[in-house]
Order: structure tokens, then sequence, then C-alpha cells
């Protein structure tokens, strides 16, 4: 049975990947009490202590506003950080696989492939971006995966996903203002780590991939389908992102579409709408389980 290291394993996504992996190859987690991915010799010892095929690296400082303060940290983690796991996977010949992000653009044009040239607004985008760079340098067996928009199970690092917080700011009856302005591809990592297992088994040469739920939408209309899909009716507020004062610029448009899943015959994913259904339905049984085991 082949081994596959997740890095970052009390993430969202590792979550996922986990899940979808454990059926057919030896998982081994590691979280940041196992090492910090910024320790080069500590990443190096436990990966030749294991000897995985395969190093997923989902780790990362992604706080957004938090980054713009901490520099220093963003590219410790979400650069060095990458360059060290996958410096680490090449030394015993190990695949390399590194999560990326749609903050790698500017959001200049409405949707962006693969081809695309990257062009980030903010200090995370830049250091994923930097990421992607030291990953390809140190290691030239592997993916690199830029995704968006993530909601799963598992709560995230950044805390409430956007749909469990939609829902929580529901149940408080909180006011809920949302802004329409910015559009992206919302992602169920469950579909997500299911495709990147696809990637692997299918041998897909090494390069770039935009792995996405498919179709498009602002963050508003996503609220809305939320509470249409949960059957509740709050009042949201649409609001313009020049409403909400930050100190990181965003995309308008971050919408990844891919040109290199299809040069494989792969598919891309269903659409957001059907995949938030799933989420909900999974989230649904979940607290029914909870309420029958009390
Ligand atoms: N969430 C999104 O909407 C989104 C969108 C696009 C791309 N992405 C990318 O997708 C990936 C997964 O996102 P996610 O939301 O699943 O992340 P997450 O839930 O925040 O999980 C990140 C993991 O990284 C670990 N980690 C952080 N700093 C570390 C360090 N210095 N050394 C070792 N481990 C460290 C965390 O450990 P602790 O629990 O100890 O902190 C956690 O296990 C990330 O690479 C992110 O950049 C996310």
């Amino acid at each position: 049975m082949k081994k596959i290291l997740i890095i970052g394993s009390t993430g969202m996504l590792a979550f996922d990947l986990t899940r979808v992996f454990k059926e057919d190859y030896e998982v081994i987690g590691v979280s940041r009490a196992d090492f910090d991915i910024t320790d080069k010799s500590a990443v190096e010892n436990f990966t030749k202590n294991h000897m995985p095929d395969i190093v997923i690296n989902t780790a990362a400082y992604h706080k957004t506003e938090e980054c713009e303060l901490n520099p220093e940290k963003s590219f410790s983690v979400n650069a060095i950080g990458a360059f060290n796991a996958a410096k680490a996977a090449k030394e015993i010949g190990a695949k390399i696989i590194f999560i990326s992000t749609d903050y790698v653009f500017d959001g200049r044009k409405e949707h962006y492939s693969e081809s695309d040239a990257p062009n980030p607004l903010n200090v995370y985008g830049a250091s994923k971006l930097a990421g992607e760079i030291l990953t390809k340098i140190a290691n030239d067996n592997f993916y690199i995966i830029r995704t968006s928009w993530l909601f799963g199970i598992h709560k995230s690092g950044k805390g409430h996903n956007f749909v469990s917080l939609m829902l929580e700011k529901a149940k408080n009856g909180e006011n809920i203002k949302v802004v329409d302005d910015q559009f992206g591809s919302p992602t169920y990592t469950y579909d997500l780590a299911a495709k990147i297992k696809e990637l692997i088994e299918k041998n897909a040469p090494a390069d770039i991939y935009h792995i996405t739920n498919t179709s498009s939408c602002s963050w508003h209309e996503l609220a809305e389908k939320i509470f249409e899909l949960v059957k509740l009716n709050p009042k949201i507020e649409k609001i313009k992102s020049s409403d909400r004062p930050s100190s990181v610029k965003r995309p308008k448009y971050s919408v990844l579409i891919s040109e290199n899943l299809k040069k494989q015959g792969i598919d891309n994913l269903r659409p957001w709408p059907e995949a938030l259904s799933a989420y909900l339905d999974e989230i649904k049984k979940a607290c029914k389980m909870l309420i029958t085991v009390k």
C-alpha cells in the first residue's frame, strides 16, 4: 500500500483528504505538534523516518488581514515552509502536492486559467505564489493545485468557513451584510480531495491545476443560496467592498477555470450549488447523529 503524508492534518482540507485517501493509502497526518514546516531539519527528519510516496502540503498561514501585518511569518510558512516540504519529498523520491490559491491573481479579468500570469494584490497571495515557485524549484515531481472559497465539515484554521459563518449569524439573529462585488467559485473540500486523488491515479504530469467547483457567484449570491437550501429567510443586506474598509486588497474576480485538467481528459468538479447542497446534507446528518448519541 502506498504511503501519503498530509501536512496540516488538523485543517479543513486535510480532514477530507484523509477521508478520501485512507481507503487505498496508508495516511500519515502531521500537525504543528509533530513539526513546524518552517523548521527544515524537522521536516526532513520526519519525512525520512516515514518514507511516504506522496507528500501533500496543506499547511498555511492564511488569515489575510494578519498576513498583511506580518509578511515575515507569511513568507516563512507559505513560501519557505513550502520549499522545505518539497525538498524533503525530493530527497526521498516522493511527489509533492502544494495547495495554492485564487489570490495569486489580481482579479482584473473575469476568470483565470493556468496559463494566465499571476499578479497577487496582497501579502497572502504573494507568499503563496512564492510557495508555488519554490515548490517547483525544489522538486520537479510536483502538482500545484490552485483552489478557492473552501467550505468543509471540519473547522478551518481561519475559524468558520463562509457557509458555517452565515448559518451561525442566522442562528444568532445577527445583522447579515454581504458584499456583492467579489466573484469566485465556492469549493467543497470533499470534492477537491477526491479530484486530487483522481489526478494522482491518472498519473497526470507535473503541472499547475486549477480545481474548484464549477460556475461562479458573488459572496451575496452564495449567502442567498445557503439560506434557500436550508429554508431560512434572514434579511441579508447587499453591500460593496468599499463599505467594508480593509487593509487587504482582494481580487474582484477570482474565478478559476482549468485548461490543464481538460488536456488530461479529467472533468472539473460539479457546479458549486450541487456541492453546497451535498455539504449541507452532510452537516444535517452529522447533527442528527449527535442528537441520537446524546
Ligand atoms: N480556506 C480557503 O478558503 C482556501 C482558499 C484557497 C486556498 N486555500 C489553501 O488551502 C489550504 C488548506 O486550507 P484550510 O482552510 O484547510 O487550512 P486550515 O484549516 O487553516 O489548516 C491549515 C493547517 O496548517 C497547519 N499549519 C499552520 N502553520 C503551520 C506551521 N508553521 N507548521 C506546520 N503546520 C502548520 C495548521 O496547524 P494548526 O492547527 O496547528 O494551526 C493546520 O493544520 C491552504 O494551503 C490554503 O492556503 C484555502
